[in-house]
C-alpha cells in the first residue's frame, strides 16, 4: 500500500497548513530572538544608540503594525519620539531626515522594494539605518548600519505571524537597551520589564496548549465564517493589534475587514454595526480598560456581535460579549504579544472552513520585490 507522502507535507509537520505551525510555533521564536545574540547591543554599537533625538520606523504591511507598536515600547520607556510611515509613503514625501535621526527599517524578507528606498534615501541623507529583519544576508541588512536578527525562522505562509511578533520581540529589547544606555530607567525598572518579556513564551504556550481555547476559536470562527465584514477595535497599544487582526482577516478569508482605535468609533464605523456585524474588541486589563468596557457596551446597544479578547476575570467584559477569548496577564505594554494571537488563529480557521488556500492567497506574495 503506497502511503501518500510530499516534501510540503513533511514539512509542514503534521500541521494542516504552514501559516498553522507558524502560529504555533510562536512560543519558540520569540524565545530564540530574545535570546538570539543580537549585535546592536555590543558595546561597539553603544554610540547608535546614544547619538540621535529622534527615531523613524518605516515598514509594509504586517511589519508596519509592528512599528506601531514599536513606537509605543520606545516612547514609554525610552521617551524618544517616533514616527512610524509606510515606507511606501515615506519615500515620496521629502521626509526631514538628518544626522539625529535614526531609521529603523523592519522587513521580515529583507527584499521589500519600498522600504529598500526608504533605507537609501535616509542613508543619502546621512542617517543611520538599523534594520529588524528574518533573513540572513538579505539586501536589508546588507544596505543597513547594523541588523537586529529575529529568529522566527523561515516564514513559508504569505500571512506573516511569527515574524510579526518576532520584532516586537527586537523593538521591545531595543527600546529597553536604549533607555538604558540613556539611563532614562532604572536597573529595576529595567529587570522588571526583561522579566515580563522572557516569561511570554511559555504564557502563550500555555494559551496555544489549551483545548478549551482552541475549540472556542474555532466554534467563534464557525459562527461568523460566513460575514461580510468585520470590525476589530482595540485601545493603546492594542489599537496597532485591531488593524493587523483585521489584515489577517482580509489577506486569507477575502472577508472586509477594519481596525480602528475604539475611541474612534463613535466617529463613523459605528453606523457600519448591526446584528450581523461581528466586532472583535481586544480588551485585556489595562490602563484604558474601562474606556474599552464603554465602547463594547455601545457595540451592544446596536446589537452587534461581540468577540472580546480579554483577561479571565473580567466579568464586566464576560457579561456583555458574546464570546470571550481569554488570555494570560502580563504587563501592559507586552499584551500585542498576546493579543495578536487568537486573532492570527480566528482568521486562520474562517479561511480554512471557507476552503481557501491559505498559505498563498490570491493576489499576494510573500515578498513584493517590486513596486
Ligand atoms: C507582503 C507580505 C506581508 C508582509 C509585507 C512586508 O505584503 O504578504 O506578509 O508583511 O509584504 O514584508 P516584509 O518582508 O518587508 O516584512
Amino acid at each position: 500500500k503506497k502511503i501518500p507522502w510530499s516534501i510540503a507535507q513533511a514539512e509542514k509537520g503534521g500541521y494542516k497548513h504552514f501559516m498553522l505551525k507558524e502560529i504555533y510555533e510562536q512560543p519558540k521564536a520569540i524565545a530564540d530572538t530574545i535570546s538570539g545574540k543580537l549585535s546592536i547591543f555590543e558595546k561597539k554599537n553603544e554610540k547608535i544608540l546614544t547619538n540621535f533625538d529622534k527615531i523613524q520606523i518605516v515598514a509594509c504591511g504586517t511589519s508596519f503594525h509592528a512599528g506601531l507598536i514599536g513606537k509605543f515600547f520606545i516612547e514609554s520607556i525610552s521617551r524618544i519620539p517616533v514616527s512610524v510611515d509606510y515606507a511606501s509613503e515615506y519615500r515620496y514625501r521629502n521626509p526631514i531626515i538628518d544626522k539625529k535621526t535614526l531609521i529603523i527599517a523592519i522587513s521580515q524578507s529583507g527584499e521589500t522594494a519600498d522600504t529598500l528606498a526608504a533605507v537609501r534615501l535616509a542613508r543619502k541623507k546621512s542617517a543611520k539605518v538599523v534594520a529588524i529583519c528574518n533573513v540572513i544576508g538579505s539586501t536589508i541588512t546588507r544596505e543597513a548600519d547594523y541588523t537586529i536578527y529575529t529568529h522566527a525562522g523561515p516564514e513559508i505562509s504569505v500571512a506573516s505571524t511569527k515574524a510579526f511578533t518576532t520584532q516586537l520581540a527586537a523593538l521591545f529589547l531595543f527600546a529597553v537597551e536604549v533607555a538604558k544606555v540613556r539611563k532614562t530607567i532604572d536597573e529595576e525598572t529595567e529587570n522588571k520589564l526583561l522579566n515580563e518579556l522572557s516569561e511570554i513564551p511559555k504564557k502563550l504556550k500555555t494559551f496555544l496548549d489549551s483545548e478549551n481555547e482552541k475549540k472556542l476559536i474555532r466554534n467563534i470562527a464557525l459562527e461568523f465564517y460566513n460575514s461580510q465584514d468585520a470590525l476589530y477595535l482595540g485601545r493603546f497599544v492594542n489599537y496597532p493589534i485591531a488593524l493587523e487582526g483585521a489584515l489577517k482577516l482580509k489577506e486569507i478569508s477575502y472577508i472586509h475587514a477594519e481596525g480602528y482605535p475604539a475611541g474612534e468609533m463613535k466617529h463613523g464605523p459605528i453606523a457600519l454595526i448591526d446584528e450581523k456585524m461581528p466586532v472583535v474588541v481586544i480588551a485585556p486589563k489595562d490602563r484604558v480598560y474601562e474606556k474599552i468596557v464603554s465602547n463594547i457596551e455601545e457595540v451592544k446597544a446596536r446589537k452587534g456581535k461581540v468577540i472580546a479578547v480579554t483577561n479571565a476575570n473580567c466579568p464586566e467584559i464576560k457579561k456583555l460579549a458574546d464570546f470571550t477569548i481569554e488570555i494570560p496577564t502580563t504587563e501592559e505594554l507586552l499584551y500585542p504579544f498576546l493579543t495578536v494571537v487568537p486573532l492570527q488563529l480566528f482568521a486562520y480557521h474562517i479561511a480554512d472552513f471557507l476552503g481557501y488556500d491559505v498559505d498563498q492567497p490570491r493576489n499576494l506574495a510573500k515578498s513584493v520585490t517590486v513596486e
